[in-house]
């Protein structure tokens, strides 16, 4: 497994490029199932979770290409030093020959459940393994069910997958109106993919507003799908009879793009986040401004982070969007355990998005947890040591802690990192951080090893 070395001390300095969204593309990669059609998705970030997506939709017999090509706006930047190609993929779900998502695939990322709804929509039929819980918590995806079943799909969980069907007496997914107990991101876009074909019309409340929905919801339009209101609380979809192909470019990654902040800022650096959408990030800005870091918006896509003078302690609480993002407070935590005072944290999203910090107490933080809050008292000197990542954000929180950190830390297990950044340590290495992958020394042999030369 590989492992990340890190020297921490230097101050990250320049300018790094945010790739597109992880959590856009997942559910836009789903949408292509509702079309016969070619989708081609834009700015979709080389990670682990897309090869995932890319590798599930296969198994069901969707044709997957990726692509790459330099075009104008993608010429060699300074962040990474070489001309980034846009890499774009390419979907056609002409025919699925297997609406099945296996337990072997869905076991290793649970947004494979995005798929449920597009297949219930498309084809009326779909057998999904039950996502397991992960790290953070339960992750049930009930909402999603009770939704579908309101829409006249008739599902039964047995052998550990869902077996999901539309109701013989309805024919096709039918239009209702569905208010979500709890925000839910994944269920809303589950919904959305499901209504968008149904017959009638479809009043979804309650509903996430995350960028990632938005994204979602520009492509299903953008494929001929009528929605109104995506982005608020409240959306209503007038289904239509079919869906054509479409061509669309992903947002930037709006968490990557605030890791990258709070990575100038806890390493007293002077960093120029670009390709980032500002609109995205206003909780995080506040909060970083509000502890005194130096934040200066240059344009709509980028934004310059400068340590602060004096780096003060400020409370977070993890809300849904617009609110502080849950998926940024592991790395806020890392920045807190620099700050002057005491910071507490809430997370009220996840039941234990806590894994970060047993880890960062071992590089010298001073972090109680009571229940869902942490109390972190700064600022604490972070010595460095042999950590391990238990999940994609917290390995984030001891990536920025080893920067900062006496020494030479060493990571392990950041395959939990390449699921949602990409080129991670490729970007830091650009802006100055001292960070090596160490691949497993015994990492297993090729398939098919080249003969051994003869011997002489
Ligand atoms: C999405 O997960 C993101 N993943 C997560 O990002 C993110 O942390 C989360 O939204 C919250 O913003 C993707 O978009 C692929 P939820 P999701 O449904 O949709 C409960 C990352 O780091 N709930 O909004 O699974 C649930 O247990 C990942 O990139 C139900 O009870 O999260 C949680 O407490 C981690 N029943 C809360 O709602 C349901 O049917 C919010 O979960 C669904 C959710």
């Amino acid at each position: 497994m590989d492992k990340f070395i890190i020297r921490g001390g230097n101050p990250l300095v320049g300018t790094v490029r945010i790739s597109g969204a992880k959590n856009s593309a997942l559910p836009c990669m789903a949408a292509a199932i509702l079309t016969e059609e070619e989708v081609t998705l834009e700015n979709i970030p080389q990670v682990r979770d897309i090869a995932t997506e890319r590798r599930l939709l296969a198994s069901m017999g969707a044709a997957v290409e990726l692509h790459e090509s330099v075009t104008p706006e993608d010429a060699p930047s300074s962040a990474t030093g070489e001309g980034a190609s846009l890499k774009h993929t390419t979907i056609s779900c002409r025919s699925l020959s297997d609406p099945v998502a296996r337990y072997e695939i869905v076991k290793t990322m649970r947004a494979s459940s995005l798929v449920l709804g597009p297949l219930m929509a498309r084809s009326g039929v779909a057998r999904v393994a039950m996502p397991g819980g992960c790290a953070i918590g339960g992750r049930p995806i009930d909402l999603h069910i009770k939704g579908l079943e309101k829409m006249g799909a008739v599902i039964l969980q047995e052998h550990g997958y869902l077996e999901a069907r539309v109701d013989s007496g309805v024919g096709r997914l039918r239009g209702a109106h569905i208010v979500f107990d709890r925000i839910t991101v994944t269920g809303t876009e589950d919904l959305l993919m499901a209504a968008v074909l149904a017959e009638g019309e479809t009043l979804l409340e309650n509903c996430a507003r995350e960028p990632e929905v938005v994204d979602l919801a520009q492509l299903l339009i953008a494929m001929g799908a009528r929605i109104e209101g995506a982005g608020t609380s409240s959306m209503r979809v007038h289904g239509v009879s079919s869906l054509h192909g479409a061509r669309y470019r992903i947002n930037p990654d709006r968490i990557e793009a605030g890791t990258f902040l709070i990575a100038g800022a806890i390493t007293g650096g002077d960093l120029i986040v670009a390709n980032c959408n500002v609109d995205h990030l206003g909780a995080v800005i506040a909060k970083l401004r509000e502890s005194g870091v130096r934040v200066d918006v240059l344009g709509p896509g980028a934004v310059r982070v400068r340590a602060a003078e004096r780096l003060r302690a400020a409370d977070i609480s993890t809300e849904e969007y617009p609110g502080f993002p849950t998926d940024m407070q592991a790395q806020y935590m890392a920045l807190a355990t620099q700050a002057e005072g005491v910071s507490l944290v809430r997370e009220n999203i996840f039941e234990n998005r806590f894994m970060h910090v047993q880890e960062l107490v071992r590089m010298g933080a001073n972090i109680k947890v009571d229940g869902n809050a942490a109390t972190v008292r700064g600022p604490a000197r972070l010595s460095s040591a042999a950590v391990m990542c238990s999940d994609l954000r917290a390995s984030a929180s001891l990536v920025l802690a080893a920067l900062v950190a006496d020494g030479e830390s060493v990571i392990d297990r950041v395959y939990h990192m390449d699921r949602g950044y990409e080129r991670f340590e490729e970007k830091l290495r650009s802006v100055g951080a001292q960070i090596q992958r160490l691949g497993d020394v015994f990492a297993p042999r090729p398939e098919n090893p080249e003969p051994a030369d003869q011997p002489a």
